[in-house]
């Protein structure tokens, strides 16, 4: 498979109810880390990683998405006559040059797997990339994606992102288990769906990164509900391994869980205290909130 990866699935089209009443007019992928939207995050690091393909899969509540990848007119002709050019410059063009965006639609919510099959046409025969964008990698070196493309090409296997969480949050997570690491690889051998604390194989979890071989389309096709009654995609990669090499990748970053409250909120203290104009003002805020909450010792 050592060919560089090209096409990179944003799979859009969950419902998003752990953010709900938001999520009910504002999908998920559109909540804000400061001034942009989680899927312009996970757009950039696919850009960065090499894709100039990038395929989301949504639903027919998710226009926004699209919207926010499309021209504006009116508001570039506004910004222009105001002479705001700086915010012209951002919304006029969304994507590089030479990217093109493409929209499938999953009609209906049936798991990541399935969203990811629904890729399939866009995708065809090589090797591609999946990033969920919930999950936010913040790092200051080279973003989670290309660190995974770099070791995909190098390896020619598939690679999926993971971390160390505690042992007793592995219900929330596929956990891998895996020959010992070399820097920062190791071959799985085994994957399970949200297992319970006690059966789980290590505390590896799968985070929302993945370089695949286009082989796990044929499993997806064959994989049958599983977890949640969902077609789950950590299913047709335990499948994948009995057939071909797939190794686990502890990226360098820092991974939020922006599909959970306290992950979104973790992510825009990173992005605030990181941030060139906001980083002062944003600790001084944090100092003050805690003095008045009358925190006076962190741990
Ligand atoms: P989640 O498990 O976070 O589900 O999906 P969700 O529906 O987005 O959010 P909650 O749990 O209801 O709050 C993981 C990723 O898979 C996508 C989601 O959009 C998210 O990026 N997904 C999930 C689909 O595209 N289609 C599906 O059928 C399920």
């Amino acid at each position: 498979m050592s060919k560089r990866i090209r096409k990179a699935v944003f799979p859009v089209a969950g419902l998003g109810t752990r953010f709900l009443p938001a999520t009910k007019t504002v999908p998920k992928e559109m909540l804000p880390i400061i001034d942009r939207p989680l899927i312009q995050y996970a757009v950039d690091e696919a850009i960065e990683a090499g894709c100039d393909t990038l395929v989301f899969v949504t639903n027919r509540y998710k226009h926004a998405v699209a919207d926010y990848f499309d021209k504006a007119y009116e508001l570039e002709d506004k910004l222009e006559r105001a002479g705001k050019f700086e915010q012209l410059e951002m919304v006029r063009n969304p994507l590089p040059k030479g990217v093109r965006a493409v929209f499938v639609t999953q009609t209906e919510a049936l798991g990541l797997g399935h969203a990811v099959l629904c890729a399939k046409p866009v995708i065809g025969d090589e090797p591609f990339a999946v990033i969920l964008p919930d999950d936010l990698i913040w790092n200051r070196g080279a973003g989670a994606l290309t660190q995974m493309a770099d070791a995909a090409e190098t390896s020619g296997a598939s690679v999926i992102a993971v971390q160390d969480v505690a042992r007793e949050h592995t219900g929330s997570y596929g956990i891998v288990a895996t020959e010992d690491f070399a820097e920062r690889q190791g071959r799985i051998r085994a994957i399970v769906e949200k297992p319970k604390p006690a059966d789980a194989p290590s505390t590896l979890a799968v985070v929302g990164r993945y370089v695949l071989s286009p082989r796990i389309f044929a499993l997806l096709e064959t994989t049958t509900p599983g977890s949640g009654g969902e077609i789950q995609l950590t299913d047709a990669i335990a499948r994948l391994l009995a057939e071909e090499a797939v190794n686990a990748y502890r990226f360098q970053g820092t991974r939020f869980d922006c599909g959970t409250h306290i992950g979104l909120i973790g992510a825009t203290i990173r992005y605030a205290l990181d941030h060139e104009k906001l980083s002062a003002a944003a600790q001084g805020l944090m100092s003050e909130a805690l003095r008045e909450m009358g925190v006076t010792e962190l741990e």
